[in-house]
């Protein structure tokens, strides 16, 4: 096998970002290349260098041994390269077909419109896809738009195919189904690299894996001279990672009784269709589903930042649907955005002040009108040495701070008046393992304590690992809940498409 692609000292900079520092590594013809790394290592950039979205500052590439100057994702197409980014760029109200014929280079005509159908079915059959080019792509799962995504490489004739984590928006069954496509078209001398930071698919699809992390290409390692535990050491390093016990006996006692929720989003549609819940009291309750069907709304309801149009919340016999007993008994912490300007931060105010934003009306960080700067000082060494939040001198905004310092930051507020119930959106997504254990220990350290715990997540590793019992969405319902020491993958994925529903306990 030879090298089709040869990446050499690639650096790319952003106004105060280095995003890639120095990468090299190489892909061969006919095999399945992994990138991994963790949110932020630079993969995503590092594909938009290769395909001509960005200029390196340094560095080159190369195509069979000949270098190569890509200005646009057109020139890289031209030589070959295609990639499925990780948000699709289809006309929902277009059929599959219109999708695809607007991605070719010669747009077809009248006459040959039939041939290219009939070319396109040929490879539908052949990777048995299951896809109706007539169907409009609007009615169709995110599993098929992505397979539209890939045929309109196919029909460009790529021979790189790049997938930018394909697996984050599939269920575990459409992941599997990827992957056989994936293996069929590595049989037939495709190059593809693969991105991915969940472990379990990077062992089992990859030929060779490349660890960047930071921007920097640590090693490249063929199958059979990697297992889960060292890609895991490389790829974080190694950073220590706190302990935690699972707690094993949880009460009957009924925190929250969701009933028969609705939220409408803002074309009227249902977001949460007649969602009902029970949560017990000091349980963590993990939430399964495919992104999209229903979980950000019911933080949201559960939070105060949206209101039901019908249902009940019920908190210990109170209902608290529409009322603002709810912020008090209702704590929430939410995933930190890459832009970090649009959640629970005020974003150019002092970790001290952030820290105590949820305290204000109890009156202790006051003497009558004035802030009492003191008592917030003390209560934020407090917070920073508990929490282990790293953070710049006294008084640094808090814009300033990592991902996994700010989560803790806004943990540690939203903690701070120990609330009955937690909801947690996706409260590991983009930090580092480290940071990502610690959220995972104050989650678990405040089930001992009483705290019951709504998590919502997509990685179904960690849900298994963290809750005491599991719930699935699906199209804003709940479908059921599984127990995580009884259930499978497979089970948990049938009932995220909605095939199947779980016992309900
Ligand atoms: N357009 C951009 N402008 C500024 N910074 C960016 C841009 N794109 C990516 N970055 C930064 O570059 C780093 C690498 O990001 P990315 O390539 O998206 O990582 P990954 O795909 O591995 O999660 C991050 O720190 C990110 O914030
Ligand atoms: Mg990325």
């Amino acid at each position: 096998m030879s090298d089709l692609l040869t990446i050499q000292n690639i650096r790319k900079t952003f106004p105060g970002v280095v995003a890639l520092d120095d990468v090299s590594f190489s892909v061969k013809r006919g095999e399945i290349h992994t990138l991994l790394g963790e949110n932020g290592a630079g993969k995503s950039t590092l594909m938009n260098v290769l395909t001509g979205l960005y200029h390196p500052d340094k560095g080159r590439i190369s195509i069979a041994g000949e270098q190569v100057h890509f200005t646009s994702p057109r020139d890289s197409l031209a030589r070959g390269i295609g990639m499925v980014h990780q948000h699709f760029m289809l006309v929902p109200a277009h059929s599959v077909f219109e999708n695809i014929l607007l991605a070719l280079d010669q747009v077809p005509n009248l006459f040959n419109r039939k041939t290219y159908k009939a070319k396109i079915q040929t490879l539908i059959n052949e990777f048995s896809l299951d896809l109706n080019l007539d169907a409009p792509v609007w009615k169709l799962s995110i599993g098929a738009q992505q397979w539209i995504e890939l045929i309109k490489l196919l029909m460009r004739d790529c021979q790189l195919l790049i997938l930018d984590e394909p697996t984050a928006v599939l269920t575990p069954q459409e992941a599997d189904r990827l992957f056989s496509v994936l293996r069929r078209l590595k049989d037939r001398g495709k190059s593809i690299i693969f991105i991915s930071h969940k472990m379990r698919e990077v062992m089992d699809i990859s030929d060779r894996v490349t660890i960047l992390k930071k921007g920097r290409s640590i090693d490249t390692l063929s199958r059979g001279h990697f297992d889960e535990s060292l890609l895991a050491s490389l790829m974080i390093g190694r950073d220590k990672i706190p302990q935690w016990q699972k707690n094993l006996q949880m009460s009957d006692e009924i925190v929250l009784d969701i009933q028969n929720l609705s939220v409408r989003n803002d074309r009227g549609l249902a977001d949460l269709d007649s969602f009902s819940l029970q949560l017990k009291k000091g349980e963590i309750l993990g939430i399964a589903g495919v992104a999209g069907n229903g979980q950000k709304a019911l933080a949201e309801v559960l939070t105060g930042l949206k209101n039901a149009s019908q249902g009940r919340i019920m908190a210990r016999n109170e209902d608290i649907t529409n009322s603002n007993a709810r912020y008090s008994y209702i704590a929430g912490i939410a995933h930190i955005p890459e832009d970090r300007k649009t959640i629970g931060i005020a974003p150019d105010m002092s970790v001290d002040e952030n820290l105590i934003m949820k305290s204000f009306k109890s009156g202790s960080f006051r003497n009558w009108i004035f802030q009492n700067k003191k008592a917030i000082r003390r209560n934020a060494e407090e917070k920073i040495e508990q929490f282990a939040i790293k953070t710049g001198p006294d008084g640094t905004p808090v814009r300033y701070l990592s991902g996994g310092n700010i989560q803790k930051v806004i943990i540690a507020r939203e903690l701070s008046e120990h609330p009955s119930v937690l909801v947690a959106l996706y409260p590991t997504r983009g930090l580092d393992i480290g940071s990502a254990e610690y959220v995972h220990k104050v989650i678990a350290d405040g089930a001992d304590r009483g705290m019951s715990t709504i998590l919502i997540a997509e990685d179904l590793d960690e849900l298994l690992k963290l809750s005491d019992r599991i719930a699935v969405m699906f199209r804003g319902k709940l479908i059921g809940y599984v127990d995580p020491r009884q259930t499978t993958r497979e089970e948990i994925g049938l009932m995220m498409s909605g095939e199947v529903s779980g016992a309900v306990a």
